[in-house]
């Protein structure tokens, strides 16, 4: 199997100090699990820059929430890919609540992905269907052509750096996580889309599922063949609950 990757997503959670506080605890707590697992952290902007000097030297890693796709310019209120990269690997693109809330419609999404990948971080794009997709049997559609359009203009070399969330938008924050089964099936559909898109290559994009993972239901879905990690929200600023998920994906790795 992959290597797995668990990401903490904070979303707007912690002042910067909170947040530095926060990532000491995951230190001491987490580093023990690095080993068998990519860890990554996902605090707001702002945190960004002093939480690599926390990191240094850890093997624990960074992660913006969001990036624009222009390099520099009048974008206000924007970062660019380039001000992430060499420092901050991982970005995370297609949220939904930034497609949702701030209506970032597919074709940023794909220029977001082709901005991160030319700057060499690492996207984790995340793809869902809503509720009203999921109950009117739209969820197939819905996840293919996210992916698709997300993907679009794409080269092999991508898979290198790509990994794919799978979050249902109706089990996110909701304490309403999807069933192990349920989202095994959808990541396979998801899979084939990126053996299409990538060949061979497509073997090593690691597939994570988020929505609602928590310290309880973190090895269910973690046992699932197609399930390579967790994207993970709330249960990502509780120290308690957070350790278990990464020991959750680092009793489902390889040893080392
Ligand atoms: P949740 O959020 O774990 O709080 O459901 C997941 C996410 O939005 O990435």
């Amino acid at each position: 199997m992959l290597r797995p990757l668990v990401a903490g997503n904070w979303k707007m959670h912690l002042t910067v100090e909170e947040g530095l506080q926060l990532l000491q605890v995951y230190r001491a707590r987490l580093e023990p699990l690095a080993a068998r697992v990519d860890i990554v952290v996902l605090p707001p902007a702002v945190t960004l820059w002093p939480a690599a000097a926390v990191l240094r030297g850890s093997p624990i890693q960074l992660g913006a929430q969001n990036t624009g796709w222009e390099d520099e310019g009048p974008f206000t209120g924007e970062i660019s890919p380039g001000m992430l990269a060499g420092w901050c690997p991982y970005v995370l693109i297609g949220h939904s609540e930034r497609r949702q809330l701030f209506h970032e419609p597919d074709q940023w999404i794909n220029l977001k992905l082709r901005a991160a990948v030319r700057h060499g971080l690492k996207p984790i794009l995340a793809v869902g269907e809503t509720l009203e997709e999921h109950d009117a049997g739209q969820t197939d559609r819905v996840v293919t052509g996210q992916v698709t359009a997300a993907l679009d203009g794409s080269h092999r070399d991508w898979a290198e750096s790509l990994s794919v969330a799978y979050e249902p938008v109706w089990a996110i924050g909701t304490g309403r996580a999807a069933t192990p089964e349920y989202a095994n099936g959808v990541m396979a559909r998801i899979r084939r889309l990126l053996r299409e898109e990538f060949a061979s290559a497509a073997a090593g994009i690691r597939v994570l599922y988020g929505g609602s993972v928590t310290a309880e239901n973190a090895a269910d879905l973690m046992a699932q063949p197609e399930i390579d990690g967790a994207l993970v929200g709330g249960a990502s600023l509780k120290p308690d609950a957070f350790t278990a998920i990464v020991a959750a994906a680092a009793a489902t790795a390889s040893p080392v």
